[in-house]
């Protein structure tokens, strides 16, 4: 089994994919109240861990249909055990072979991108199931800016690409998005990178034509 399989295996069973959804909560849930969601709407979380993301757009009135996938069989059984809603849906593959047929109005990400064997082919793959006019939120705390959170790769010991702000804008960019950037900040955070550098979420905007 491949490594990043079997270390998200490992942390459905432990505890640490609600850890990460306490640890990931406040920023992600920052980021997302400043998006209006205000026109019925298809949403897509790529590496949705135990599907938290899914579950809170879910309640949204003019969510549609929230699909979450995640290559890590154990995250998709939590998360298909913890759903609420007819809107949810959980499958368990691989964001690049993923054979899908239809496109979102959004897609959402939060630390999965950079597991990704490629995050160029992923990102073009993302944009190629976006609807035109669609948006990619892509959210990161592991961004070389972020000198504190560059050792995660040494004690992770699995493939992590790290990568510049600017370096992420490139990548948006040459798959054919428009592209901004947004830093969401912990003001009172309890740890110093969260006050002073936060989340990175890169915004990208397939064109309307
Ligand atoms: C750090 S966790 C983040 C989970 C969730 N987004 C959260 O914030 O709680 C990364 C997740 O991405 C998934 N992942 C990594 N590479 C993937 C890929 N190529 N396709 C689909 N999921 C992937 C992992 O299995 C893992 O559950």
């Amino acid at each position: 089994m491949d490594a990043i399989r079997k270390t998200f295996d490992e942390w459905a069973e432990n505890g640490r994919a609600e850890l990460m959804e306490i640890e990931h909560g406040k920023n992600v849930t920052k980021f997302l109240k400043t998006i209006p969601f205000a026109k019925p709407f298809s949403f897509l979380d790529v590496g949705c861990g135990n599907g938290w993301v899914v579950r809170k757009i879910a309640e949204e009135k003019n969510c549609r249909k929230a699909i979450g996938i995640d290559k890590s069989k154990k995250m998709i059984k939590q998360a298909i055990k913890k759903k609420t809603s007819g809107k949810e849906k959980f499958i368990c593959t691989d964001i690049q072979s993923w054979q899908h047929n239809g496109k979102f109005d959004f897609v959402f990400s939060m630390e999965s991108l950079y597991y990704t064997n490629s995050i160029e082919d992923t990102l073009k793959k993302i944009f190629s199931i976006l609807k035109p006019g669609g948006q990619f939120f892509c959210g990161t705390d592991f961004y070389k800016d972020n000198k504190a959170t560059a050792k995660w790769a040494n004690i992770m010991n699995i493939q992590m690409h790290l990568h510049s702000k600017q370096e992420w804008k490139k990548f948006f960019k040459e798959a054919g998005f428009e592209t901004k950037t947004r830093q969401i900040k912990e003001l009172k955070g309890n740890k110093k990178w969260k006050r002073e550098m936060g989340t990175l979420f890169i915004i990208g905007q397939k064109p309307k034509r």
